[in-house]
């Protein structure tokens, strides 16, 4: 009966080849496209860095593990089997009841996490024209440092590059090339590990590198308080994009004989890999240059160009290496944005140019005060966390993502229950992965839930 339901709200087969094994393959790369982004190059370093290096990176491998890995398989199995946007899906799996809220919230977070997201990519479209001055290329800190601060500091080029990046994404996504995008993404993937690999060669070989590899490697338990550990977990789920119906969404697009924990557990590594790589890339160089491990959100675009500029062709690499990072965070973007036009144009029914041009509108205001938050608006600071750009990061990975997963995981333990989950997760009993399935289903109905409740009331000081 399930494949039935299936098959007769396929809207979406229409989109991606016939060809099966691309299309197996196309899955994969659209998932890792909105899973890899600046998450890996620029959260993932600076937080490490901000929170005492190993035993944080520890601490978030298991959380990917136990927690986002979980809700990933989760969420695609939702979406596949309902085939619909967040909302949606939940309504149809459990009409009548509350579920849909999750969904709600997730297209309240994707809305959130844009404001500051595009922010940060607003940096890095402006450091592909740096790059190409050749203005940032120095091993001096103090000059890269004060690269940065130039741009940041200043309202006008914070808005205007901001502005810059979601016309752009808005473009894409109001004309709906998105498979263009994809297919540009799936072959440039691939370039960016490479010069990734580049980077991480020129950083471990420099004088004095050893110091950043014993801080990505040697833990100090020390550091860890409840605060980390949710910063470790809210940061495993704001890798994955879970917690807030973006795979939801993504599952809705899968095949019916996807093998759906086989996928998510292939994208997770693979998300993981990257981390690593820009960890490697940063850390022997912040060590090396005399920089600062817990400078925060400057971290990337301080350090690298002192790697680039210790390196021959430093110049090309650099220009190279902020292309690739846009091209990451365009395909995260696409993800995030996709989110609140799907429900406005879908359930909504609204014009999807409508739909697209409202969230542009909506996102500039918010994201505004993401992009003044070093100039104008630097002085509103909310206790503990610091301005809006920190709010708002804050407020979608500590606790809407979080809590979003929580309820997923309940969804699928308490109210999907073990026959369903096993049906869909076998795809009929034609996967031989049972023992995989009921480790699953184990964890999200019994390990997850209160691990991520524990978690959340302790890293908000609740008990
Ligand atoms: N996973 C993306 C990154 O790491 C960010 C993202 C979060 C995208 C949530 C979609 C949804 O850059």
């Amino acid at each position: 009966m399930a494949t039935a339901d299936r098959a007769e709200s396929v809207p979406h087969h229409g989109t991606v080849s016939r060809d099966v094994f691309t299309t197996r393959l196309g899955v994969i790369t659209a998932t890792l496209g909105s899973a890899v982004g600046l998450g890996n190059i620029w959260k993932f370093p600076y937080l490490a860095g901000a929170n005492g290096g190993a035993a944080f990176i520890i601490v978030y491998l298991l959380c990917t593990l136990v927690v986002g890995l979980p809700v990933m398989i989760t969420e695609h199995v939702i979406g596949r089997t309902a085939r619909g946007d967040a909302i949606a899906s939940l309504k149809k799996l459990a009409p009548g009841k509350s579920w849909w809220l999750i969904g709600a919230s997730g297209i309240l977070a994707s809305f959130l996490i844009m404001a500051f997201y595009t922010e940060v990519a607003a940096w890095v479209f402006a450091y592909i024209v740096k790059a190409i001055q050749g203005a940032v290329l120095s091993t001096d800190p103090a000059v890269t440092e004060a690269a940065f601060a130039e741009l940041v500091t200043s309202p006008v080029q914070s808005l205007v590059w901001q502005w810059i990046v979601l016309a752009f994404i808005a473009f894409i996504i109001a004309l709906g090339v998105s498979k263009g995008i994809e297919r540009m993404t799936k072959r440039l993937m691939p370039a960016l590990f490479a010069i990734l690999i580049i980077v991480v060669i020129r950083s471990v070989t420099l004088p004095g590198a050893a110091q950043g590899l014993e801080f990505l490697l040697k833990p100090d338990f020390s550091k860890v308080t409840g605060a980390t550990v949710l910063t470790a977990l809210g940061l495993s789920f704001f890798k994955l994009s879970v917690g807030m119906g973006t795979m939801i969404t993504y599952g809705s697009y899968f095949l019916d004989d996807q093998d759906i924990p086989a996928t998510a557990t292939r994208v997770m590594l693979s998300d993981v890999l990257v981390s690593a790589l820009a960890g490697l890339a940063v850390f022997p160089a912040v060590f090396a240059f005399g920089f600062q491990p817990e400078s925060g959100p400057s971290l990337l675009f301080i350090t690298i160009p002192a790697v680039f500029s210790s390196m021959p062709f430093g110049q090309i690499f650099m220009i190279l290496f902020f292309v690739l990072t846009a091209i990451a965070a365009t395909g995260a973007m696409l993800s995030l944005f996709e989110v609140p036009v799907a429900y406005l144009a879908g359930t909504l029914n609204w014009d999807r140019k409508k739909a697209t041009v409202a969230v542009l509108i909506g996102l500039a205001v918010v994201g505004s005060t993401a992009a003044l938050s070093n100039s104008l608006l630097a002085d509103v600071v909310f206790p503990g966390i610091g301005t809006f750009f920190d709010l708002w990061d804050y407020l979608t990975s500590n606790i809407l993502l979080p809590v979003g997963g929580l309820f997923l995981c309940l969804f699928a333990g308490w109210v999907l229950k073990w026959d369903k989950l096993k049906t869909w997760l076998t795809n009929n009993g034609n996967l031989d992965n049972q023992g995989i399935i009921r480790a699953f289903y184990l964890v999200v109905k019994y390990v997850t839930p209160p691990l991520v409740l524990i978690i959340l009331l302790s890293g908000l000081n609740l008990f």
